[in-house]
């Protein structure tokens, strides 16, 4: 891949969509792995993360100086916005965490003891598979409700998986890899006509989907900041509804109650041990000011279409295979597909050093999600839109995949 040497319209865009007019982008490119990590972030996103370093400096709750205060402000008005964005009945349910797979892990270890049963589907990400193998190994029992080789799910398939014992139910909203959306506040109702409290995995989902935590139900959701919320790297949250039990994983200052030895039993400080991220929650503050004036629906409308030009274009083309709904309205804006029984780690290659194009190849952190759909063993091609996505991009990318399919077959 050629680096700039003077600003294409391309770099420009990108330049001035990251907020970053005077440093040089780091490529040229189509960046479509924004289910990995959204690029660029959302505007104003890079000003409040030096503004937070530059000049706040301070540790939030630690003090009642200037900067600890503003630091505290911070970290409480980016709160506040999360909150509002999944509709949560009080801000201090969300509690801050390093990123989804950190918040599920929190969720999961702090509620499943060995001798609990658990649910959860075939098609999770690491973050939620490797945590409940590991509970498993500890005494925990665990459930798999296998899905279509789409991603769907049964309703009632699942409602069948749920015991006496059961103690909590786990799904990702939206596949990582088919890009399926589950009928999340439907297996939310079906696993509490059980008495089961449900995790939800919204990683793919948050600022993709509305989301309403209350009206959907769900009684836990684990975010990350970097992908559809356009925030930086490094935050994410789970929202804990009011009256479920969870024990945290660390435990340490918080800058309350601090004559005693014990961790606080009141949110957010109970899941809140030690310095927070405060520069990349403040970033993450911007971008979710961003996606409210935005607003979620005029975000998924474009979303939606570039999803359904990427469906249109890839499907039906000689040698390429896609996997998932056909529907772009039952899915979140990424698309996987395999060329000939070409390897997907070349065909990303070639996306990239010949077209500049970026893509994501491979198993996406989520075996479990490629048995269900048939790619185990040679993973799939994925390509994922962002606001800042382009239809001339997702045509060049459709261009691109076509062209080295011609070459394949
Ligand atoms: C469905 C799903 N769950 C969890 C995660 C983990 O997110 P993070 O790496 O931000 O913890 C991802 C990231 O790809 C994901 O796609």
């Amino acid at each position: 891949m050629g680096q700039a040497a003077s600003l294409s319209p391309e770099q420009a865009r990108i330049r001035s969509l990251a907020g970053c007019a005077t440093q040089p982008p780091p490529v040229i490119m189509i960046y479509l792995d924004n289910a990995a990590t959204s690029f660029p972030k959302a505007p104003g996103v890079v000003e409040a993360v030096k503004e937070c370093l530059e000049r706040t400096g301070g540790n939030p709750q630690r003090s009642g100086h200037a900067m600890s205060l503003q630091a505290s402000r911070i970290v409480y008005e980016t709160r506040k916005r999360a909150a509002a964005l999944l509709n949560a009945s009080d801000p201090s349910r969300v509690v801050f965490t390093l990123n989804a797979t950190d918040a599920l892990n929190t969720a999961l270890r702090g509620m499943l003891h060995p001798g609990d049963h658990v649910v959860t589907t075939t098609i999770e990400h690491n973050a939620v598979a490797r945590p409940l193998r590991a509970l498993e190994a500890n005494g925990v029992e665990l459930t798999r409700v296998q899905c279509a080789p789409t991603g769907e799910l049964d309703a009632e398939q699942f409602a069948a998986a749920m015991r006496c014992d059961t103690k909590l139910a786990v799904i990702v909203h939206a596949s990582n890899v088919l890009g399926t959306v589950l009928p999340v506040a439907k297996l939310c109702a079906a696993a509490h006509a059980r008495g089961v409290p449900m995790l939800v995995d919204a990683s793919q989902t948050a600022g993709h989907l509305l989301i309403d935590v209350q009206a959907d139900g769900m009684d836990l959701l684990a975010f990350t900041g970097h992908k559809g919320l356009l925030g930086p790297q490094g935050t994410g949250g789970l929202y804990i509804r009011e009256g479920i039990d969870v024990e945290p994983l660390r435990r340490g200052g918080t800058g309350s109650r601090s004559g005693s030895d014990v961790q606080p039993d009141f949110l957010p400080d109970r899941f809140e041990a030690g310095t927070l991220n405060t520069p990349g929650i403040a970033g993450l503050g911007a971008a979710l000011e961003y996606i409210a004036s935005e607003g979620i629906d005029k975000l998924r409308e474009h979303e939606l279409k570039l999803t359904a030009m990427l469906l249109d274009g890839l499907e039906g083309a000689p040698g390429i295979t896609v996997y998932g709904m056909r529907d772009a309205a039952a899915r979140v804006g990424l698309v996987a597909f395999n060329i000939g029984d070409l390897d997907s780690a070349e065909v990303a290659e070639r996306l990239e050093s010949a077209h500049d194009i970026i893509s994501r190849p491979g198993l996406h952190c989520a075996a479990w999600a490629h048995a269900t759909m048939g790619t185990l063993q040679r993973g799939a091609v994925r390509l994922s839109v962002s606001p800042f996505t382009r239809e001339g991009d997702v045509q060049q990318a459709m261009a691109a995949v076509r062209e080295i399919a011609r070459e394949a077959v």
